[in-house]
């Protein structure tokens, strides 16, 4: 309750956690209470001293009011910052004309009219590891300022709303710091006495500070060059230390693909003659925007056949992709406040997925971007960290980088699209450049765009934005011969989340097919709704898909000239974020997957029929009773498996069984038992009945040539891949060896992972050995090992956690190192304490993982209670830690 959690709040706020700073009480921030600034700021020049035991930063700044003539206190934010002079117009300032705090640093009274504020600090980053701020990874400098870290480096406006054009001068070492880079283009660069070197970088573009961004170090580059559409050339360069420069060739060719489609797609050229990656090993997220300075988790650059897989292939080639079309959306045009997060990230993943699907299978990349929203981001909304995709409130913004803000916020975008039509939709993005480039705007400017430049009527499309939750909406249909008609009455909940008790009906975008009975889309002409015949086609051509607009919380919709039952196919290509439940029997979803033309829906078809099973299976687990697996799902996974007119991929997609998470969050309380017990019941005895099919599907997609990334090896790879893993769920000594014969005849890590991750499915000296072997050869690879841990760390087999403990002891595993993650209660209740020590950032996002335990039954929920009010009760905590250990336990 409210009350126990502020007394928590002042006891945590209290208690000393070091003799210099003292905590001050974690803040909760509103969306309403967002105010303009009373000052803007023009320009900036930063020069950077960089030195091994203090780094000095002196900013100078011209500041101007909001309202000429109105002068009022001047407050900016600093944390971690030693302050060493202040001057405003060349004069420094005494004591009493300003005051600091531990966060900030105040002018009561500056003067009125336009002004120069100078400040120099003293920072350390060679202490910090938090890595937000300037810090050091692997003896180089680099930064990370979003969402709020560029206060740790100046006293400055820390807001995305304040834009100013930046000068950066760079002094430092130059044999232990050869590259120094900033923003925008170098303007000067030259030796200084003792050693030192400097260079000077200018940013034509007005940013917010957290694109602000500086490496210095050891660093080679590959280079190339973009022409863009209008003839101008760019030079395109990926930062690495010398010896990883070999696997910066795939990254090359995802930023060249990217800056293409974004010509092609949006119309969108980049704006610099110089484009910068830099990849580095220690970082808390992916990879940042920074102003032509994107800088990388290594992960999600580097790559060689032998070393990467497909997957890992596939996520550099989306986040290359996806950080440079932020150039265009959020950087051209940001954020106002970081409410509006989603306004970029929504709309830059929904972005990054189009290019993904254009370059390789439009319908597999949306079957993995729906999985990926249904197993992590639906937890999320029916759970105490629930938030709209513009959160209301927050204390730590970086708790607000989720599933929700990003993938829920990509499919609002999408949603759009979907009802706008892609010219519509197009149209709305030129507008919205039109207007807004150069700005700080909100999700509601967005929408306007998309709204004026289509003249649409959006009415409540925004209730997107402000209410969380899944909505669920129950489909019901019935066909009349007489009159032709056949009907779908649709019903929508919005389930209360905390804080939002009651709810709105939403604007559900819903696309329907319908199917004849030889599996034929039926043309569609009109349909009756609210009591009005409407056309479906304006041009009179057939439509086989047509976009319903469900609005209130129970609406209907009569299609006319039906002349027989159809079978419908209901929100084609996953048309909104929404649980569906319509009233298809077992053998309406047999068909659909056998026939469904809408290749989405062909699998969505599978997968319905998946979860019912397997919920069943479930409940017969619970009670006790045997385990029967329906034949006709065998039949069905045995007629994908075996046509030879599907995409490989595809396959192997449509014959993978829900995940267990999506299972869980289905259930009134989750048992992670029998969902284990019921899914691994389910892969055994397909693997055992479609063993002959499983081997010859192996046999026939090995290949010899060399490794390309491209649809059709991967599709092969990732059907051999699948049914090579169904077969070792026998633990049969035969499939051990053929498992051992692809694991040491692999050429390449997406083939060679797959038979280790294999073998390893069943505890024994096997998997010892070949995990033991795949060590010894890679030990020298940090991103391979990493790999490896992972492996070991999500694995079921019995008693894991005491196997993950002895991993933490390994030599290879580095706290400080955020790609690294563990499992199992306690110990991760351990881990979290002593990492928010050291990082809160990844502390937070590893507590998230006991934020479901209501969901639980009540050992676990004991088990993780005890975790989380452990976790309350350490000293120092940090904001990120207490607001999410916080929440939970409210
Ligand atoms: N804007 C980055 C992206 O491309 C994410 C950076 C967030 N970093 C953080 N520490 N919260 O999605
Ligand atoms: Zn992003």
């Amino acid at each position: 309750d409210k009350q126990a959690i502020r007394r928590l709040i002042c006891s945590v706020a209290t208690q000393p956690i070091s003799t210099e700073a003292k905590m001050e009480a974690p803040k909760e921030i509103f969306l309403k209470d967002y105010k303009m600034p009373e000052y803007y700021f023009d320009k900036v020049d930063l020069n950077f001293s960089l030195g091994e035991e203090k780094t000095f930063v002196s900013s100078k700044i011209v500041v101007y009011p909001r309202i000429e003539g109105v002068s009022s206190p001047l407050v900016l934010d600093g944390h971690d910052l030693k302050l060493v002079t202040i001057k405003v117009n060349g004069e420094e300032l005494k004591k009493e004309d300003y005051n600091l705090d531990s966060r900030h640093l105040t002018l009561s009274s500056p003067p009125s009219g336009t002004f120069t504020l100078e400040i120099v600090t003293e920072i350390y980053p060679q202490k910090n590891t938090s890595l937000e701020g300037l810090y050091k990874s692997s003896g180089n400098f680099c930064t990370q300022c979003e969402a709020e870290g560029f206060r740790k480096i100046t006293f400055y406006q820390d807001r995305p709303d304040i834009m100013a054009k930046y000068s950066v001068r760079i002094e430092a070492d130059k044999s232990l710091y050869p590259v120094l880079l900033s923003n925008g283009n170098l303007i000067e660069q030259g030796e200084l006495e003792g050693g030192k070197h400097y260079v000077l970088w200018e940013d034509p573009f007005k940013k917010p500070c957290y694109l602000f961004a500086l490496v210095a170090g050891q660093l080679e580059s590959r280079d190339d060059k973009f022409v863009t559409r209008s003839g101008r050339e760019v030079a395109l360069r990926i930062w690495t230390p010398a010896q990883d420069l070999p696997k910066t060739v795939h990254a090359m060719y995802s930023l060249k693909a990217a800056m293409k489609w974004d010509e092609d797609v949006f119309g969108l050229e980049y704006d610099l003659d110089l484009f910068n990656i830099v990849a580095v090993p220690d970082f808390n997220m992916g990879a940042m925007e920074n102003k032509s300075l994107n800088i990388f988790n290594s992960k999600l650059v580097l790559a060689s056949p032998e070393t990467a897989s497909d997957a890992d292939y596939a996520a550099i080639l989306g986040v290359i992709g996806h950080e440079y079309f932020h150039n265009w959306t959020g950087n051209r045009v940001t954020c106002r406040d970081w409410f509006q997060l989603s306004l970029k990230e929504g709309l830059t993943v929904f972005r990054d997925q189009e290019f993904s699907s254009d370059m390789g299978s439009r319908p597999v990349k949306r079957i993995d971007d729906v999985s990926r929203l249904r197993n992590y981001q639906f937890p999320q909304d029916a759970g105490p960290m629930a938030h709209p995709v513009r959160p209301h409130s927050y204390i730590k913004m970086d708790n607000f980088y989720t599933v929700t803000v990003y993938e829920k916020g990509a499919e609002v975008v999408r949603m759009y699209k979907t009802l706008l039509g892609s010219q519509g939709f197009r149209k709305g993005m030129d507008l919205y450049f039109k207007r807004h480039d150069g700005q700080a705007v909100t999700c509601e400017e967005f929408f306007a765009a998309m709204r004026d430049a289509n003249e649409a009527n959006f009415h409540n499309f925004l209730l997107w934005y402000s209410q969380a939750g899944t909505p669920s909406v129950k489909v019901t249909s019935s066909f009349n011969a007489e009159a032709k008609t056949y009907s779908l009455k649709f019903s929508q909940e919005v389930p209360p989340t905390p804080g939002q008790q009651v709810k709105e009906p939403m604007f559900i975008p819903v696309a329907v097919g319908l199917l004849d009975s030889n599996g034929n889309d039926i043309p569609l002409t009109s349909l009756y709704h609210d009591g009005m015949l409407e056309s479906i086609s304006a041009s009179g051509q057939p439509v086989h898909t047509v976009v319903l607009q469900v609005k209130k919380k129970e609406e209907e919709f009569v299609f006319s000239n039906i002349s027989e039952r159809p079978i419908p196919s209901i929100l084609r290509g996953y048309s909104a974020p929404i649980r569906l439940e319509s009233d298809l029997t077992d053998s309406d979803l047999l068909f659909l997957l056998a026939h469904d033309s809408d290749e989405f829906n062909r699998w969505e078809a599978g997968q319905v029929l998946a979860r019912k099973i397997m919920l069943n299976l479930v409940a017969d687990f619970q009670q006790s009773k045997p385990l029967i697996l329906d034949a006709k799902f065998v039949d069905g996974i045995k007629s994908m498996l075996c046509d030879p007119s599907l995409d490989k991929e595809f396959i192997a997609k449509a014959i993978t069984l829900p995940g267990a998470g999506e299972i869980m969050d289905m259930m009134e309380v989750a048992d992670p038992d029998a969902v284990h017990a019921v899914r691994s019941f389910i892969r055994k005895h397909l693997a055992s009945e479609l063993k002959a099919e499983f081997l010859s599907t192996v046999e026939s997609n090995r290949s010899t040539e060399p490794y390309v990334f491209n649809h059709n090896n991967m599709s092969r790879r990732a059907l051999k891949n699948t049914a090579l893993a169904y077969l070792a769920s026998l633990d049969d000594p035969e499939i051990t060896s053929l498992a051992l014969h692809e694991y040491k005849s692999a050429t390449n890590m997406t083939e060679q992972f797959a038979a280790m991750a294999a073998i390893a499915q069943n505890p024994g000296k096997a998997r010892d050995d070949v995990l033991a072997d795949f060590y010894s050869k890679w030990e020298n690879d940090y991103l391979v090992v990493n790999k490896w841990f992972a492996l070991q760390a999500f694995s079921d087999i019995p008693g894991n956690v005491e196997n993950v403990k002895k991993l933490l002891n390994h030599p290879a595993f580095d706290m400080h190192n955020p790609n690294k993650d563990g499992s199992g209660y306690r110990f991760l209740g351990e881990i979290v304490v002593q990492l928010d020590k050291i990082n809160p950032q990844v502390a937070s996002r590893m507590v998230s993982a006991f934020s479901r335990w209501r969901r639980y039954d009540a050992t676990r929920q004991a088990a993780a209670k005890e975790q989380l009010e452990m976790i309350m009760a350490a000293n120092g905590l940090s904001e990120n830690v207490f607001e999410i250990a916080s929440k939970s336990l409210a």
